[in-house]
């Protein structure tokens, strides 16, 4: 093994989603680093397709309202088709990485309104004081949106380096209407997700928990 291995192991091994965080707002210069280290992040062609729209705390916390309030009432359009279904291995990892978060949480399986009330948590961006929302090209489809993927793997990686906690959501980009309109966003851009960042609030027990991940047999063969 080498250093840098090691370093980018733990990095990895030590980033997780986090749902509760300090009001305390990110100096901007740091979140700058992690937007260039992340924008090293490979890309069909060399395209970087990746855009981001990063909000301060106080357009965070107004965005937040205001979609909080219209996920209540509004149904869900994603300008990327949401997964047709999880079966087998998929549908049981989310179903345990849900059930470990309800017990984080201290929401029983059968309170639907604590579910609820939870689940709608990710259009306030669980009260970070920032927000990435990531969007694409149309005309890359898939492709923009695989390369994104990458870019946020990689952001999310560069905020963990730098003492800062994330969270990927696709939940908000349901609203892409809401978000393209609240902000005048073009329509030849694919609303992908959000990267919400900020100080972990390591007390918090909804940050309590860690995910498992399955073992290389699962996801290798060799030939
Ligand atoms: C593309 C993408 C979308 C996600 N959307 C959401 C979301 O809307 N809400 C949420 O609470 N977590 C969301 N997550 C976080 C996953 O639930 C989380 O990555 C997974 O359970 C593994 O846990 P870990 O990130 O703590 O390792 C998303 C993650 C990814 C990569």
């Amino acid at each position: 093994m080498t250093a840098e291995h090691t370093a980018l192991d733990s990095i990895l091994k030590a980033r997780h989603s986090c749902r509760a965080y300090l009001d305390t707002p990110v100096p901007r210069e740091l979140i700058k680093q992690a937007v260039a280290t992340a924008a090293r992040a490979p890309s069909w062609c060399n395209a970087q397709p990746w855009h981001l729209l990063i909000t301060e705390a106080s357009e965070t916390a107004r965005l937040g309202k205001a979609l909080h309030t219209h996920a209540q009432t509004s149904p869900m359009q994603p300008d990327l088709p949401w997964p047709e279904s999880y079966s087998g291995a998929y549908k049981a990892r989310r179903f345990d990485c849900g059930m470990q978060l309800y017990d984080a949480a201290s929401i029983e399986r059968d309170d639907k309104p604590a579910r609820t009330a939870q689940m709608l948590e990710n259009f306030n961006f669980f009260g970070a004081p920032h927000m990435a929302l990531v969007s694409s090209p149309h005309e890359l489809g898939a492709y923009g949106a695989l390369d994104c993927g990458g870019f946020v793997t990689a952001f999310c990686a560069a905020l963990t380096s730098l003492g800062l906690g994330s969270i990927p959501q696709a939940a908000p980009a349901g609203y892409a209407p809401f978000l393209r309109e609240y902000f005048a966003l073009p329509d030849d851009r694919l609303i992908l997700c959000a990267v919400s960042f900020g100080y972990s609030d390591t007390k918090a027990p909804i940050n309590s928990f860690r995910t498992p991940r399955a073992a290389l047999s699962d996801l290798v063969d060799w030939r």
